[in-house]
């Protein structure tokens, strides 16, 4: 197996953006991406866009093909790949590249992830990310995604000590690094007194407690680790890579609270990597729900079961803390247009480790971590990224 770097990345700004469409956002992003790296479209060997349901939200399927032609690319008839797992898209979008790469059959190969989501209403986008999870045990008992991550928050919250306010500070952290990016959908920050009074979306979730819906794409360049000095001054190795799934209902877990699959890919990603958590300099976490953001940095190891809330409130999380979680804003400020969210994560933390993160540059980044959800935890990815 080959080692692989990212030697490219671009990102559009995330929000509702009215005055663009899907594929211009895809362009965007790849030229971003191509620019980066100073390739042409024609050195690309393979193409893979994460996407989870443009056929929902635009009424266009064919992902692949749309992106290859719109990229400027049919005539060079460069493979293009549509990865789809919900939420996860990206994540496995980006793997699917680094497995190309690695495995000696491709050289630059570009992972993407777009999604136009808000050319359809609240309702129908809500029901469209049903989707990801089971329709007939869970989306057609009326189970919502805000509905279902409410109950691991309920659930959670009953057995460990996670105040309301703890909950609410995940929001606040994420707004206070969102505002410090410009890519983010949300630029102002939120003081907790915001997430308390915020309107009830499903018990004990509130508006402040949910990523937004969002419009973007990202896209990164990929290639072998000895050939990414051709490109680039700052290639960024691609440590390790893994994923793991587990059951699409909630209902079927062992433990709700718990995201099994977080903890096999993140145990899967240190044994690849050779590091454990206290290696990591800062992690991109899939944080849809703020519940989730507690749930994930346990589950991948960064501290014990029940203690996610305490060392949020001591700021351990923090920009300015010894685990800076989430330093683009993190789903919940950058915003989460789902199939570009694996992408943008990659995308952070190659800017991190550039030391090109502006306002949120973290001191000395020599590692981080990324972690993309499908659904309640059906799918998830990992990937641990160095200098
Ligand atoms: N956080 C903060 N503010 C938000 C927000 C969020 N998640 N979602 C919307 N807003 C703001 C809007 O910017 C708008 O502000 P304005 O009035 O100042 O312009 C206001 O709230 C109303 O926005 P609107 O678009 O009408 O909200 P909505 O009620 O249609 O949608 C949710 C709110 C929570 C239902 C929606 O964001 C949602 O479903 N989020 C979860 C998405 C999801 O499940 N993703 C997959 C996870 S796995």
């Amino acid at each position: 197996m080959r080692d692989v770097a990212v030697i490219g990345a671009g990102c559009t700004t995330f929000g509702e953006k009215w005055d663009t469409s899907f594929r211009n956002l895809f362009v965007e992003a790849g030229a971003l991406a191509l620019e980066d790296a100073g390739l042409a479209g024609e050195q690309i060997d393979a193409l893979y866009v994460g996407n989870m349901s443009a056929g929902r939200f635009i009424e266009q399927e064919h992902i692949g093909a749309l992106i290859a032609d719109y990229a400027g690319l049919a005539s060079h008839h460069v493979p293009a790949t549509r990865v789809e797992a919900a939420c996860a898209s990206g994540g496995l979008s980006f793997r699917q590249a680094v497995i190309a790469v690695a495995s000696g059959l491709e050289d630059i190969v570009v992972a993407a992830g777009v999604e136009k989501m808000t050319d359809v209403g609240t309702g129908a986008s809500v029901d469209a990310l049903a989707g990801a999870a089971d329709r007939e045990w869970e989306g057609f008992a009326g189970a919502t995604f805000p509905g279902l991550y409410a109950m691991i928050a309920r659930d959670y919250m009953h057995r460990y000590p996670l105040t309301r306010e703890q909950l609410a500070l995940v929001a606040v952290k994420n707004h206070y690094n969102g505002a410090r990016n410009p890519i983010a959908q949300f630029q102002q920050e939120i003081s907790l007194e915001t997430v308390l009074k915020s309107s009830l979306v499903a018990d004990p979730l509130r508006l402040f407690d949910c990523s937004p819906i969002t419009d973007g794409a990202a896209a990164v360049v990929v290639a072998p680790l000895d050939r990414a000095r051709e490109f680039t001054d700052t290639p960024i190795r691609v440590l390790a890579s893994a994923q793991a799934s587990d059951t699409i209902t909630l209902h079927d877990r062992r433990d709700i609270s718990t995201l099994d699959a977080t903890v096999a890919a993140g145990q899967r990603a240190f044994r690849m990597a050779g590091l454990s958590p206290s290696d990591i300099d800062m992690v991109e976490v899939h944080d849809c729900f703020t519940i989730a953001e507690i749930c994930a940095i346990e589950d991948l190891g960064f501290c014990r079961k029940g203690e996610a809330g305490r060392i949020t409130e001591e700021g351990v999380t923090a920009l300015n803390g010894d685990l800076p979680v989430n330093t683009s804003g993190g789903l919940k400020a950058c915003g989460h247009p789902v199939g570009a969210t694996g992408i943008k994560q990659v995308y952070e933390i190659t800017q991190q480790l550039r030391g090109e993160a502006g306002r949120r540059q973290i001191t000395g980044a020599q590692i981080g971590m990324t972690h993309n959800v499908g659904g309640t935890g059906a799918t998830v990815a990992v990937h641990i990224l160095g200098v």
